[in-house]
């Protein structure tokens, strides 16, 4: 399905409360204002996360069909510090594998009294026609094909907060493969709604992402100068059809972000990068290690994001 048909709209119920959270495109200044307050309430002053009894009569159930690191762990240790029961069910060696059919798999899984589902899934709008066609379970897209990847982009949001005074003064320049980034996308989605308007797409011809609105800029030295924030992204080859597979060296000579090109920007600009990071390929190892480098900052802040969106589901927070 092509992503802009993708609509987010049974998220919300008849009276506007997040019932779902399938992506970000729909949702509200104060409704992402909201998630970011309660992500941050979950934060002490030293930095470290606390722990809530919000979920301790919840189970969710974590169903990755992709490989993933930071979404899914960070996401079982927040259904954790919520207190929270939380599976990671075995796909590999389920009964699909066996034909059974996935909304069958669901169901088998919803009658075994779980009350959410975290999903990532290859296919852009799984997570949306899974919440079309189950009741009574909230869903949590963890990343659905090239379409949307709405919790790494409210922890991304997060970050910028901890470090830029406001979202509408800053610019955000956003590298790499972004057509194929799902990142990208909820990322974008969130800087507008958060009132960004200085959003740069850096990347090669064959990997942009039009946007209106935002500048598609395809020189990294011209769009990364005087900038607040860079996202870097890494090449998802596995989205790409062998012959657009760029050679790494090449690209990295001409996209990677290296400390020559990180000093165009503002001296006090964050280095942000969603992760797994390929260094030498599109960020310089001195760059991604170096002090401005939130990246592992980054990962932290997924699980306080994660509590958050799983309290606010469940109407605890
Ligand atoms: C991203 C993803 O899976 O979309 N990673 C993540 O969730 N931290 C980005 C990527 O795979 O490049």
């Amino acid at each position: 399905m092509k992503t802009d048909l993708i609509s987010n709209d049974i998220q919300l119920d008849s009276s506007g409360k997040l019932i779902h959270l399938l992506g970000l495109k729909g949702l509200s200044k104060n409704q992402l204002t909201r998630i970011l307050d309660v992500a941050d309430n979950l934060i002490d002053d030293q930095g470290d996360l606390k722990k809530s009894k919000a979920l301790d009569d919840m189970s969710v159930a974590n169903l990755f069909f992709e490989p993933s690191t930071r979404t899914r762990n960070t996401f079982e240790i927040a259904a954790m510090r919520s207190s929270a029961n939380v599976i990671n069910v075995d796909l590999a060696n389920s009964a699909l594998k066996k034909n059974e059919d996935l909304l069958d798999t669901m169901h088998t899984l919803q009658a075994m009294q779980i009350d959410m589902f975290v999903i990532r899934h290859k296919q852009s709008g799984l997570p949306h026609y899974v919440a079309e066609n189950i009741s009574n379970i909230a869903i949590l897209n963890a990343g659905d094909g090239i379409n949307a990847h709405p919790t790494q982009a409210l922890l991304d949001m997060l970050t910028i907060r901890q470090h830029k005074q406001n979202f509408e003064h800053i610019s955000v320049a956003i590298v790499g493969d972004i057509v194929h980034s799902r990142v990208a996308h909820s990322d974008i989605q969130a800087l507008k709604t958060l009132g960004t308007t200085d959003i740069r797409l850096i990347a090669p011809t064959g990997l942009q992402y039009h946007d209106c609105n935002s500048q598609c800029i395809d020189n990294i030295e011209i769009g990364i100068k005087d900038c607040d924030v860079i996202i870097v992204l890494r090449l998802q080859k596995e989205r790409m059809l062998e012959a657009d597979i760029p050679n790494e060296q090449e690209y990295f000579d001409n996209y990677g972000l290296t400390p020559e090109r990180l000093a165009l920007a503002k001296p006090d600009a964050i280095v942000m990068h969603p992760g797994p990071i390929n260094r030498g390929v599109e960020i310089d190892s001195s760059v991604a290690d170096g002090n401005q480098s939130v990246i592992l900052q980054q990962v932290t802040n997924g699980i306080a994001v994660r509590m958050a969106v799983m309290e606010i589901l469940a109407g605890k927070s």
